[in-house]
C-alpha cells in the first residue's frame, strides 16, 4: 500500500513529474530494436515520456534520434523522406543529418547557409548495443555511462528481442517481473505446456523471499521448500530503474546460459512498451515463446481490447479447464490482468502480503532514488561504477543446507 502522494511521485512520468525527470536524466533508453530501422527507410515514430520522437537509418548506417516535429514549423519528420544522409520534411524541404545539422533550406532565398546554421534541432545521443537502439533524452551535455549489460554486447541472433505495447503504467509493467509468485498461478494452464522442460519449481510451495538491496537496485530470491525435500532459491534482480532480471521464465541452474531481462519503459503515464531481452551467452537463442504460435516480434501480444469485452477472456475455455480463459498465449494473461487494474492502478487501497516483498522493495528503491534526486544527489543506479556485466538472474536447487547466497556465482554489489 502506498500513500496518494507515493503512488503520484511513484508513476508519473510525463512533463514536470519528478520520476520523468530522474529516468531521463540519469539512465540511457531502450527506444526500438535496431533492426526495424533500415537504411533510407521510413523514420519511425517513439514516443517516450509522453514525448514524440523520429528514430532513422541514414545512407551511412547511424541512426538519427529527433523530435518528430520538425523545427521549421512542426510538420512530422515522420513522414519525412530519408535520403542522401539524413530527413528532409516534406513540408518545405528543409534537410537535417544524422548529428542535428540542417543541410539544405530550399524555401529559403536569402542566406540559406547562414539560416541552416541558426537552427537548432532537437536531436539525442544514440548507441546501439545488443541489437537495441538506446537513447539518451536527459538534458545533461555529457550523457551518463551506457549500462554495458552482458546482452549488449550480442547481435540479433544470440539476443532475440521482442516487445508490446500495454496500456497501462509502466511499475505494473515492473511489478509484474519482479512477482514470481504469480507465476505458478496466473500461468497454470501455459506453465503445463512448459512443465515438461523446466518448470518444476512452480508446482512448488509459495515462495519466501530473501532480498539484498545492491547499487544498482536489488537481488531477490524466491526460497521454496520443495516437496522432494530440495530447496530451490529462484534469484531475481532488479536493475534501476526498469530491468528485470528474471530466472522465471528460463530457471538459470549452473551451467545455463540462456536469460531472460524484462524492461518497462514508460511511453507515457498510462502507456508502456514491454520489452524482453532473450540471450544465450553461448550462441545463438532459441526464439522466445517461440514455440506458442507465429507472432509479431514487434507486437508479440496484439490488443486484447479493454473492460467491454474482459480484454477477450473466453469463458467457455475456462468451462473446458483452462485456468484464465486468455488462451492465446501467457502474456496475454499478463497484459489483461496488468490492464485490468486500471491505466494507473491506486495503491491506496491494496493489501500487500509476503508474496509482495520484491514488489515493495522496488517501489521503495525507486521513491528514495527519485526522492535523492531532487535533493541533487546521485540515485540508485546512477553511480558510474556499477558492474552492470555482472548482472544475472540464477537459480539453485540443493538440499537447503546452505545459504543461497553461498552458491552465488557473481559479485555482490551491496548497497552502502
Ligand atoms: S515544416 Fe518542415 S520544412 Fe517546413
Ligand atoms: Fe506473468
Amino acid at each position: 500500500m502506498l500513500s496518494e502522494k507515493d503512488n503520484h511521485l511513484l508513476t508519473r512520468i510525463e512533463c514536470d513529474a519528478p520520476m520523468g525527470h530522474m529516468l531521463q536524466d540519469c539512465f540511457w533508453v531502450p527506444a526500438i530494436r535496431a533492426g526495424k530501422l533500415e537504411r533510407d527507410g521510413a523514420p519511425d515514430r517513439v514516443r517516450l515520456f509522453g514525448r514524440d520522437f523520429i528514430a532513422f537509418r541514414a545512407t551511412d548506417g547511424r541512426v538519427g534520434f529527433f523530435d518528430e516535429a520538425c523545427p521549421h514549423r512542426r510538420a512530422s519528420l515522420a513522414l519525412g523522406r530519408n535520403e542522401g544522409n539524413g530527413v528532409r520534411c516534406i513540408f518545405h524541404g528543409w534537410k537535417i543529418d544524422v548529428s542535428g545539422k540542417v543541410v539544405e533550406m530550399p524555401n529559403e532565398h536569402r542566406d540559406p547557409e547562414r539560416m541552416c546554421a541558426k537552427v537548432k534541432v532537437k536531436h539525442y545521443p544514440v548507441r546501439e548495443a545488443g541489437g537495441m537502439i538506446w537513447v539518451y533524452i536527459g538534458e545533461r551535455a555529457e550523457p551518463p555511462r551506457f549500462p554495458d549489460f552482458e546482452f549488449n554486447e550480442l547481435d540479433e541472433t544470440q539476443n532475440n528481442i521482442t516487445s508490446s505495447t500495454i496500456n497501462c503504467n509502466w511499475v505494473q509493467g515492473l511489478e509484474a517481473s519482479l512477482d514470481d509468485a504469480h507465476v505458478g498461478i496466473l500461468h497454470e494452464s501455459h506453465m503445463s505446456s512448459y512443465k515438461a522442460k523446466h518448470m518444476s519449481l512452480y508446482e512448488g510451495p509459495p515462495p519466501a523471499y530473501d532480498i539484498n538491496l545492491t547499487r544498482y537496485g536489488f537481488e531477490a530470491a524466491a526460497i521454496r521448500h520443495m516437496p522432494d525435500g530440495t530447496t530451490a532459491s529462484a534469484i531475481t534482480h532488479f536493475a534501476m530503474p526498469w530491468f528485470g532480471f528474471v530466472s522465471t521464465a528460463v530457471p538459470q541452474v549452473a551451467g545455463t546460459t540462456r536469460r531472460v531481462v524484462f524492461v518497462a519503459v514508460p511511453i507515457d503515464d498510462v502507456t508502456f512498451k514491454q520489452w524482453f531481452f532473450s540471450y544465450d551467452m553461448a550462441g545463438p537463442v532459441e526464439k522466445f515463446f517461440g514455440g506458442t504460435a507465429n507472432y509479431d516480434q514487434d507486437d508479440i501480444c496484439p490488443p486484447l481490447g479493454d473492460k467491454s469485452n474482459n480484454w477477450g477472456q473466453d469463458r467457455e475455455a475456462m468451462k473446458r479447464g483452462h485456468a484464465t480463459g486468455f488462451t492465446s498465449n501467457l502474456l496475454a494473461e499478463d497484459t489483461a490482468v496488468q490492464m485490468s487494474m486500471g491505466r494507473i492502478t491506486d495503491r491506496t487501497h491494496e493489501q500487500l502480503c509476503s508474496a509482495d516483498k520484491a514488489i515493495a522493495t522496488a517501489r521503495q528503491v525507486l521513491l528514495d532514488a527519485v526522492r535523492a534526486h531532487q535533493k541533487g544527489e546521485t540515485p540508485t543506479g546512477a553511480h558510474p561504477d556499477i558492474d552492470w556485466r555482472a548482472i544475472r538472474a540464477w537459480t539453485v536447487q540443493d538440499d537447503g543446507a546452505n545459504d543461497w547466497r553461498e552458491a552465488r556465482t557473481y559479485p555482490l554489489q551491496a548497497a552502502e
